[in-house]
């Protein structure tokens, strides 16, 4: 009898925590692969630096705009969800380089690597002041912004002109250390200040 309960409270145990463990899903969401010459160009994308302008990374600020081109049919945004800003390298800078090689898929384009922002999408327009980041390197550079549906899928693009490319000045490595030892140098000074001041008062005080 007792040896029955006990089988019978393991099967309850097992049955628990079999509730528990989570169902693999149906079907492991796939992204969907999409090609950019599939995509409608219905956004109309601008960018604040002029063609050949010098922004520097880390410093200076481009503002991304982007609108429904007016010529595009009523309702043709209605899956719009979002706006997905992307910084591209601009063709020049692309050449002989295949890690910023472009690509009609956009999973494997690498000319668009540099995250600006996602926005929702408001009917109409929308505007985005981007800081440059630290992080982007020293080459010309194009925006290029993707309509999202809710699945996270573009369903339409814009961009500002490749051939009206801006440039931006990277933070170099030697730029960049320089930096830091200047900063560790005027912390240390204001150290050994504030430490000399603390000896020649004990002194005076003797
Ligand atoms: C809007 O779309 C039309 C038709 O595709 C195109 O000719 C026009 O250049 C676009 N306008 C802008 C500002 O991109």
């Amino acid at each position: 009898m007792a040896r029955l309960a006990g089988v019978a409270a393991l099967s309850l145990v097992l049955v628990l925590l079999g509730a528990g463990v989570p169902r693999p899903p149906a079907a492991a969401a796939a992204k969907t692969q999409v090609f950019l010459s599939k995509l409608p160009k219905a956004l109309v994308v601008g960018v604040s630096p002029k063609h050949g302008e010098v922004v520097h990374a880390g410093e200076n600020t481009v503002t991304v705009t982007w609108s429904l081109n007016t010529s595009e049919p009523a309702g043709a945004d209605a899956a719009f969800k979002s706006v997905k800003v992307k910084l591209c390298y601009a063709p020049a800078s692309r050449t002989d380089r295949g890690w910023r090689k472009a690509s009609d898929d956009l999973h494997k384009d690498k000319a668009c690597q540099f995250k600006v922002t996602v926005q929702p999408y408001a009917a109409g327009a929308g505007r985005f002041d981007y800081v440059v980041a630290r992080d982007i390197p020293t080459a010309s550079y194009f925006v290029r912004a993707y309509a999202v549906d809710a699945s996270g899928t573009e369903v339409a693009y814009g961009q500002s002109s490749p051939d009206a490319a801006f440039d931006v000045a990277g933070i170099t490595g030697i730029h960049a250390s320089l930096k830091v030892a200047a900063g560790v140098f005027s912390t240390f000074s204001i150290a050994a200040l504030a430490f000399f001041f603390v000896v020649e008062k004990r002194k005076k005080d003797k």
